[in-house]
């Protein structure tokens, strides 16, 4: 394709159908038992989604060389426990949501338990995907360990379960701007880093391209989350898909709130400034990923 046909659009498309067939082929049938369990994995997993973190995963593996095809088992393993973070961030303990990827919530549909169970199913199901001795063969021991420990770790305590616990104990509650970035650095920029840094493995990266993706993953990340905060005010709901209004409406600490819509909109535009500043070690190559950037905060859903 010519560089002037190069399109973001069509790259997302040929991207996210490459991760779903992927997570079909993954994940357990819906009619394998327990039924009630595997079908909720699916509901979720299949409602929808942008696809954000695997499309990252490809495109910082392509920027350091390698191809969209080699991530496909880490990018589901990655989607599978972003599923999961999503199911448990919308349950009435948490956020308390009833709609999401413009369905009806997990729980609203299979009930608590079920929901709950779904979310460890799939957080579950991401390890046995990445710990396969069948899968990633063509990547050596080493980086297939650090694979799997730099998505354990981006999903844990010191990442997106951390800043969930932080999220809900600022509820209410007046904070500052260094704890509000803890919250979305670890909630959501956590696992978007790991994508990266995954993708960097899978690509076979350099030490100086490492770095550079390091840095772009980390304000990609924070730039994520200040432009979901934005969209929970300004979106269409019918667009975004999950509750609009929600954070207001429980007091949530967010970008907005702390530095006003026009502060927060400057504050995701100096992050895609930073995302991009990271990438100068790079060509063409990563084209997709100073794309992504740009979408990151220009979306409507
Ligand atoms: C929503 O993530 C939760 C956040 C971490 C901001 P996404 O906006 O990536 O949700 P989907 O996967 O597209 O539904
Ligand atoms: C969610 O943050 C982060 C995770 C699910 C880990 P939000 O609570 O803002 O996400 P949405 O807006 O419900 O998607
Ligand atoms: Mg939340
Ligand atoms: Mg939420
Ligand atoms: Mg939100």
């Amino acid at each position: 394709m010519s560089d002037s046909a190069w399109s973001l659009d069509l790259y997302l498309k040929k991207r996210i159908q490459l991760v779903e067939a992927a997570l079909d082929h993954y994940l357990p049938k819906a009619t394998t038992l327990p039924g009630s369990l595997h079908d909720s994995m699916r509901y979720s997993v299949f409602a929808g989604g942008k696809r954000i973190r695997p499309v990252l995963m490809a495109a910082a593996c392509e920027a350091a060389g390698g191809k969209p095809e080699d991530v496909l088992p880490a990018a589901a393993a990655m989607e599978m426990i972003h599923s999961y973070s999503l199911i448990h961030d919308d349950l009435p303990a948490m956020d308390d949501d009833d709609l999401r990827r413009g369905k009806p919530t997990n729980h609203k549909v299979y009930g608590e338990a079920i929901a709950i169970l779904a979310g460890d199913g799939l957080l579950t199901e991401a390890f046995i995907l990445l710990s396969n001795p069948q899968v990633l063969t063509h990547l050596d021991p080493v980086d297939r360990l650090e694979i799997i420990h730099q998505l354990a770790r981006g999903a844990g305590s010191l990442g997106m379960v951390g800043g969930q616990v932080v999220d809900m104990e600022s509820e209410g509650q007046k904070i500052d701007l260094p704890t509000l970035e803890y919250i979305h650095t670890h909630k959501t920029g956590a696992l978007i880093l790991a994508a990266i840094e995954i993708g960097a493995i899978i690509g076979g990266a350099d030490t100086v391209q490492r770095r550079a993706l390091h840095r772009y993953g980390e304000a990609a990340g924070l730039a994520f989350q200040v432009a979901d905060d934005i969209l929970d005010i300004v979106a269409d709901q019918r667009e975004l898909g999950k509750d609009v209004g929600s954070d207001e409406e429980r007091g949530k600490a967010t970008y907005p709130a702390l530095l006003g819509l026009e502060g927060a909109r400057q504050r995701a535009r100096d992050l895609r400034d930073m995302a991009f500043s990271a990438l100068q070690p790079f060509g063409d190559e990563a084209r997709p990923l100073r794309e992504i950037a740009t979408y990151i905060i220009d979306r409507s859903f």
